[in-house]
């Protein structure tokens, strides 16, 4: 990456504790980690917040609803977040809880100077005030007399409260986001907020509520009447967990903020309120707001008042964390919606990670499992004596991929960062198709051609690996452990030099990195997708991965085919024909002959004594003139073929159902 920040700190909205996280929220923070995964691997001093925000009346309504008091409301619903987040695997490096006593002392200290200062006064209040947004609105804000934000009942409400001088700021705050263009991201949305400001004026904002209303907040330092507004409390947590007011060293290491990710949802108060009062505080702006757009359930943002949540948990259970980390960065243009359904999900899974990235990882690991007796194989020197030119071509696209990842990271551009790696690992793919090393092995004198072509496959393959490491790093380690490498974290920076791998180590088989799903499973598994506003059943058939009719049989056709074990007695080559083999197996009660085209996966020796399996009454047929009584078994992935074998000492004769 070229320019590389000095410092990196990047925020996630603190999430209400009113109930458990679900897609939404998982995204913005797997977004936070990945954002944070890079930098780290860039040895960019690197610090990732995220948190809950436990106040106000949205909590206090979720307690009295589930009878228990705010504080248990927010220590039962805190551990969600946090269990969650640690099986996203997410790395956050602070966890915030407002409720804290480091938080709550930074608020009151905060809205006693701004008070002193006269940034705040006490006014008579009449408005409409929105409990789901917990936000006031004016008479003419109102959408056909309900809230402009989420289009629910809005109620009445006189009162005294404390109000923030924040409309003195409209100009300034204009100026600002004008003369800074990389201030609120993407810029649509900063045109969004100068839009409402060049046409509105910008009111004082309320921050405080009576306590005969709500008690659920922090109280105010000058008035035990009172307690804090939630938004005003909230967004100070940016500040307050890296020691605005307590640790002035930590203070000055991490702000101003790098970028603080939001949802659009909450644009106007990270975009408006938040630079004003840090304007009245005198302390300097975060470096950018960056808005991602909502996930949808159909057309309808997917939130927990309209209970059409698609539980994370229930993802990750089914397809696994990287897979689900994978699928929302991917899915997802940053800045724009994307829609979730488990069809999707699947769709991608199985064409990116099953099909493209586990199968070149499994062609490149079996032929050096192969050709190369586990070990991974020597590049050539220089003057190899042998046509490069392919293989120097492949490194080139893999160098070129490590390049445009920073600039694409720092443009928020992740979802196309990973399809450019994607496109690199298929380029390894279509390479391996070309140069044909299994071919190659076959003459003689190829050795260090073969070893040449495999090792640049595999080091393009570590580059990729490493590029999704930051999105999927528990899978990406097991590649890197495969590969032979000791240190399982990667250095970005070290990416683009040909020779990380060490000829000679040990390789691995992780076994199969992302297996199939196969449609079955996608069937089996409940609908992942809550949607209580349509009938349940019609709309889960909908999500659902379609099996097409004309490829199913039935019990009874499954019955039909007779499957057998097998030891193979003998097996010797038949001439003329290169892939045969011809086997005499001992099917228990009889013996047998049979052939089968696995010449170029097994040898004659390394198949007599194996329990195989056969499928016995296959009607005989000749093969290049030889007689074959049955047939066999075998998986083959790419140009891979295992026989199917059972486990444990069965012999022969034993049936396979
Ligand atoms: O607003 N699609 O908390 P919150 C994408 N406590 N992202 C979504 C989403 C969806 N359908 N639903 C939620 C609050 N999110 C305040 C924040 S910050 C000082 C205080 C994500 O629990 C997205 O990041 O309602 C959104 O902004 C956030 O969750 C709102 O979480
Ligand atoms: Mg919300």
């Amino acid at each position: 990456m070229a320019e590389n920040p000095s410092k990196y700190y990047v925020t996630t909205p603190i999430y209400y504790v009113n109930d458990k996280p679900h897609i939404g929220h998982s995204y913005t923070t797997i977004l936070a980690d990945v954002l944070a995964n890079y930098h780290r691997l860039l040895d960019v001093p690197t610090h990732f917040l995220t948190g809950t925000d436990e106040h106000g009346q949205k909590v206090q309504q979720a307690a009295d609803a589930n009878g228990i008091t705010p504080q248990e409301q927010c220590d039962q619903t805190v551990v969600r977040f946090q269990e969650l987040w640690k099986r996203l695997e997410i790395k956050n490096d602070d966890f915030i809880r407002t409720t804290e006593p480091r938080h709550k002392k930074v608020v009151q200290e905060t809205l006693q100077e701004l008070f002193d200062k006269d940034e705040i006064y006490k006014a008579e209040y009449e408005g409409w005030y929105c409990v789901g947004c917990e936000r006031f609105f004016t008479e003419k804000d109102l959408v056909e007399g309900n809230c402009p934000e989420c289009s629910r009942k809005v109620d009445s409400i006189v009162e005294s409260n404390y109000f923030f001088r924040m409309g003195k700021y409209q100009d300034w705050l204009i100026d600002y986001i004008e003369t800074h263009p990389d201030f609120i991201q993407p810029a649509f949305r900063a045109n969004e907020t100068l839009g409402f400001l060049k046409t509105k004026t910008l009111q004082d904002l309320c921050i405080s509520r009576p306590k005969s209303r709500l008690s659920w907040g922090i109280e105010l330092p000058f008035d035990t009447d009172f307690v804090t507004y939630v938004w005003f409390d909230a967004l100070i947590n940016y500040i307050s967990a890296v020691g605005y007011k307590s640790d002035e060293e930590q203070f000055k290491k991490w702000w101003p903020c790098s970028t603080h990710l939001i949802g659009k949802d909450i644009l106007t108060t990270h975009t408006v309120y938040w630079p004003t009062m840090l304007k009245a505080m005198n302390v300097e702006m975060p470096q950018s707001i960056f808005a991602h757009g909502w996930w949808l359930t159909g057309r309808t943002k997917m939130s927990k008042s309209l209970g059409n949540v698609v539980d994370p948990m229930a993802m990750i259970d089914t397809y696994g964390v990287d897979a689900f980390r994978y699928f929302l960065i991917a899915e997802m243009t940053l800045g724009q919606d994307a829609s979730f359904t488990e069809e999707a999900f699947v769709k991608r899974y199985n064409a990116d990670l099953a099909n493209d990235l586990g199968n070149v990882t499994n062609r490149v690991l079996n032929m050096i499992s192969r050709y190369c007796d586990d070990k991974m194989p020597a590049p050539a020197a220089a003057d190899a004596g042998f046509d490069t030119t392919l293989e120097d071509g492949l490194w080139k696209d893999a160098v070129a991929a490590a390049e445009q990842m920073g600039p694409m990271i720092g443009n928020m551009k992740l979802d196309s960062s990973v399809a450019m790696v994607m496109t690199a690992v298929r380029k390894i793919n279509v390479y391996l198709q070309e140069r044909a090393p299994w071919s190659l092995a076959k003459q003689e004198g190829s050795e260090a051609e073969v070893a040449h072509c495999l090792y640049t496959a595999a080091e393009c393959l570590r580059v990729c690996a490493a590029l999704l490491y930051p999105v999927m790093p528990e899978k990406m380690r097991a590649l890197r452990t495969a590969l032979g490498m000791a240190d399982a974290t990667p250095h970005l920076g070290k990416l683009a030099e040909f020779g990380v791998l060490v000829p000679g180590s040990a390789i691995s088989q992780p076994g199969a990195l992302f297996p199939r799903i196969e449609a079955k499973k996608v069937d089996e598994a409940s609908s992942l997708v809550k949607d209580q506003q349509k009938k349940p059943a019609a709309k889960a058939k909908k999500q659902k991965v379609e099996v097409p009719n004309n490829g199913l049989i039935t019990f009874d056709q499954v019955m039909n085919v007779k499957l057998q074990t097998a030891v193979v007695l003998e097996a010797s080559t038949i001439e003329g024909a290169d892939k045969l083999l011809k086997l005499q197996v001992d099917l228990g009660d009889e013996k047998r002959q049979l052939v089968a085209g696995i010449a170029l996966h097994y040898t004659p020796e390394e198949l007599v004594g194996k329990t195989i399996v056969v499928v016995a009454n296959l009607k005989p047929a000749k093969l290049r003139g030889v007689k074959s009584e049955g047939m066999l078994l075998a998986a083959s992935l790419g140009d891979t073929l295992k026989l199917v074998t059972v486990e444990g000492d069965l012999g022969p004769g034993a049936a396979v159902k």
